[in-house]
């Protein structure tokens, strides 16, 4: 191989066209998905307290707010919903009233391009804040099941595009691609929250979503922080079962997962850059200790340098306007 002084490396560094001619990975505003919570009620647009300038939305203002994502150039969002009334069947995620099929209903009847992506897990709905349906105090894989098609088939009913099931029961992506092709459905893709660990990065999401757990915690669910192994066969059960899009969650301290899946399996993988990973970056930028836009675009990069094609990320906005004025 050539050496030095053949090879100069920086002679493709020598300026900033040069670099942006050799550059192997752009970030695109086309690859981003952008995460909203709506909640119960009229005329509330309600901050975060944990995940500054985010913010809770009832559906009145959601959907104002969804003309102002559009106009940055966002394509696709994902939809949260806070339910007014929990119980212990998760009721309210599959009412045909239920606060995301209204919020989708109403989302659409403005805006038919924007990509509507429902959440499809019972955390926020349920009253002890699991993903599934309890038995004593563990959740009931296969009763949970039961639940999640109906769940996906009155989301879709209501006007989502894609479904994004996030709540680890085995069988899940199968269990929802049978229900949504027995009604009709079957062009409507599953992005499957596929390698989902039990991480602490998921605080302030779980603040903004009411979702905590009332008791116990998601590690019989969610995977092992360690495991990478188990990653692979994760995604290949789902892959077998039917998801069209691989999700890896969180992204920053997993991009080795993001690497591995994507070597593996020829499916659009995505990444969650999830609420604590915001936070983070947020809190320090506030503190001015970091330089805010380098950082995130820095993260973003890094993200799809590991095999993301798509990122589900709360600085969406900002990207956008910031690679607008690139
Ligand atoms: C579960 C769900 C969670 C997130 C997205 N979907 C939380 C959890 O599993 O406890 C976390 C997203 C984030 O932290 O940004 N429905």
């Amino acid at each position: 191989m050539a050496k030095f002084p053949v090879i100069r490396m920086r002679r493709l560094r020598k300026n900033e066209n040069l670099r942006n001619l050799v550059r192997e990975t752009n970030l695109s505003i086309d690859d981003l998905i952008y995460p909203v919570f709506v909640i119960p009620g009229k005329g509330k647009k309600e901050e975060i307290p944990s995940m500054p300038e985010q913010f809770r939305f009832t559906i009145d203002l959601l959907v104002e707010e969804v003309q102002k994502i559009k106009e940055k150039g966002i394509k696709a969002i994902i939809l949260f919903g806070i339910p007014e009334e929990k119980d212990e069947l998760g009721k309210d995620a599959f009412d045909e009233n239920g606060i995301i099929q209204r919020v989708l209903r109403e989302i659409r009847k403005y805006e038919k391009e924007i990509i509507l992506i429902a959440d499809l897990c019972m955390c926020e709905y349920t009253s002890h804040g699991h993903c599934g349906i309890l038995k004593g105090k563990e959740v009931d894989n296969d009763k949970t099941l039961e639940y999640l098609g109906k769940i996906a088939v009155s989301q879709v009913k209501a006007g989502a595009d894609i479904v994004a099931p996030s709540g680890m029961m085995d069988g899940q992506v199968k269990a929802i691609r049978k229900t949504l092709d027995e009604t009709g459905f079957e062009h409507i893709p599953i992005l499957s929250y596929s390698v989902k660990y039990a991480s602490s990065f998921y605080g302030p999401f779980r603040d903004a979503a009411e979702s905590t757990p009332q008791f116990g915690n998601r590690k019989t669910y969610q995977m092992d922080i360690a495991n990478a192994r188990e990653a692979i066969l994760e995604a290949q059960l789902d892959f077998e079962e039917g998801a069209d899009i691989l999700m890896v969650k969180p992204a920053l301290s997993y991009l080795d997962v993001i690497y591995r899946i994507k070597k593996i399996f020829h499916r659009p993988v995505a990444a969650y850059n999830v609420s604590g990973e915001y936070s983070m970056v947020k809190a320090s930028a506030m503190q001015g200790w970091i330089n805010e836009k380098d950082i995130v675009l820095e993260i973003l990069t890094s993200i799809k340098r590991a095999g993301a094609d798509l990122i589900l990320t709360y600085h969406a906005k900002d990207v956008a306007e910031w690679l607008k004025n690139e």
